[in-house]
């Protein structure tokens, strides 16, 4: 699509996707919790970190592959999971992992998946991960593991920073619901975006497709289901269960210090991902570029660190590394492309952020990842330490 092609930057894909989607689909993606202080500090905070470069190195050859949690990939991100995918482009699920696979980079899909695995699996070889929430149902998780492990999806993400639901209070504004429903508030919304609601309503109805049997239809849509069918009694004891019953790499998603990363090594975890669920969940979190340092001295090399939260630019993702992440995942960046083009579009924001990044190693006189240290970085004061 042309258009996708015209697009400079994130932020411009970003716009397209506002401009396809109706303003609740659109403010799911792009929300964060109360007064989005988190999401914004994300950010912000690593916009405050500033690149140093070395002169006169030899950058004809730029590498950008990286192994990451035993996976090698041709670039040092990845897609983070992300919930219904379905919903910003009938594409979906799909369309992201064809785009990531085409890319040589792992595709991480979510517990509340709007795709099944299995179809995933078809649509592309590419590495897949899989994302677990842990349903009140055990039987529902030990089903989902299963089906994940046949599809072929050989790593696990466990994300613990949704004990309840976070306070997004776009959604209830916009009387958003999964499925969304259309009511007098929503439906002019809708219906002036009329290419979305076209493919909503041609498609199979928006669920989570790996779990048959969990009930959706709670009031208060996505904060009411996983108020209801989240287990809050889950402790690091499960998260033992979990690296037991999964053989293969677990991260545990949604780290944010010290302590929890080294609970994260004592339950065998493989990964440890500093996280805040792009200031989805606790408003007042810390930036993750500024935990990040800290959970990286206590990992001390004894597992991968994957890190997520405010990533807009190739030059996020360098900070990133150069801060001790062996690879950096991408949430929002390629749902606005979701949002703006299906897969093209999200081909596009990998596209985008791989090209700024080999420009960015090039001007930093890197041509490794591997070469990236903290003394590439300048930290601003962190308010978080
Ligand atoms: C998410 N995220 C998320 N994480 C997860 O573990 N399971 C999930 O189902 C979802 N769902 C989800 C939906 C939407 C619309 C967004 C924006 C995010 C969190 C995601 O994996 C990641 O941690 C953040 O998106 C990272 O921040 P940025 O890159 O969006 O700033
Ligand atoms: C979200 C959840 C569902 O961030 O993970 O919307």
């Amino acid at each position: 699509m042309a258009a996708l092609a015209r697009a400079r930057n994130i932020a411009d894909l970003r716009l397209m996707a506002k401009a396809r989607m109706p303003r609740m689909v659109f403010d799911y993606i792009d929300g964060g919790a109360e007064d989005e202080i988190a999401l914004r500090r994300n950010v912000q905070r690593l916009e405050a970190h500033i690149l140093n470069w070395s002169a006169l190195r030899d950058i004809a050859q730029i590498d950008t592959t990286r192994t990451i949690m035993g996976a090698p990939s041709a670039l040092p991100f990845l897609i983070s999971p992300t919930a219904a995918s379905r919903l910003f482009h009938h594409h979906g699920e799909s369309g992201v992992a064809r785009a990531a696979a085409g890319a040589g980079m792992i595709y991480a899909c979510s517990t509340i998946g709007s795709t099944t695995v299995e179809d995933i699996a078809k649509a592309t070889p590419g590495p897949k991960w899989f994302q677990v929430y842990v349903f009140k149902d055990r039987g529902l998780v030990r089903e989902g593991l299963a089906r994940a492990k046949a599809a072929g999806f050989t790593a696990l993400a466990l994300t613990v920073d949704v004990p309840v639901a976070g306070n997004r209070e776009r959604d209830p504004k916009n009387r958003f619901t999964i499925p969304p429903k259309v009511s007098a508030h929503t439906a002019l919304d809708a219906l002036s975006h009329p290419a979305w609601l076209f493919s909503l309503v041609t498609t199979p109805p928006i669920r989570p497709a790996n779990f048959d049997t969990v009930p959706t239809d709670h009031p208060g849509g996505i904060m009411g289901f996983i108020d209801s069918q989240f287990d809050r009694t889950v402790t690091w004891k499960d998260a033992a269960w979990l690296v037991e019953q999964w053989d293969g790499p677990v991260a545990i998603k949604g780290v944010s210090n010290a302590a929890d990363a080294r609970a994260c090594i004592d339950v065998g975890a493989r990964g440890v991902w500093v996280s805040n669920h792009g200031g989805r969940q606790l408003a007042r979190a810390a930036a993750t570029i500024d935990t990040l340092p800290e959970v990286v001295d206590a990992v001390a090399g004894r597992a991968s660190v994957i890190f997520d939260g405010g990533v807009r630019r190739g030059s996020d993702i360098l900070t990133a590394l150069a801060l001790g992440a062996e690879g950096v995942a991408i949430g929002r960046s390629y749902l606005y492309g979701l949002g703006a083009g299906g897969e093209a579009g999200v081909a596009r924001a990998i596209e985008i952020l791989s090209t700024e990044l080999r420009r960015d190693m090039a001007l930093m006189g890197v041509t490794k990842i591997a070469d990236l240290t903290p003394a590439h970085v300048r930290r601003p004061a962190n308010p978080s330490s």
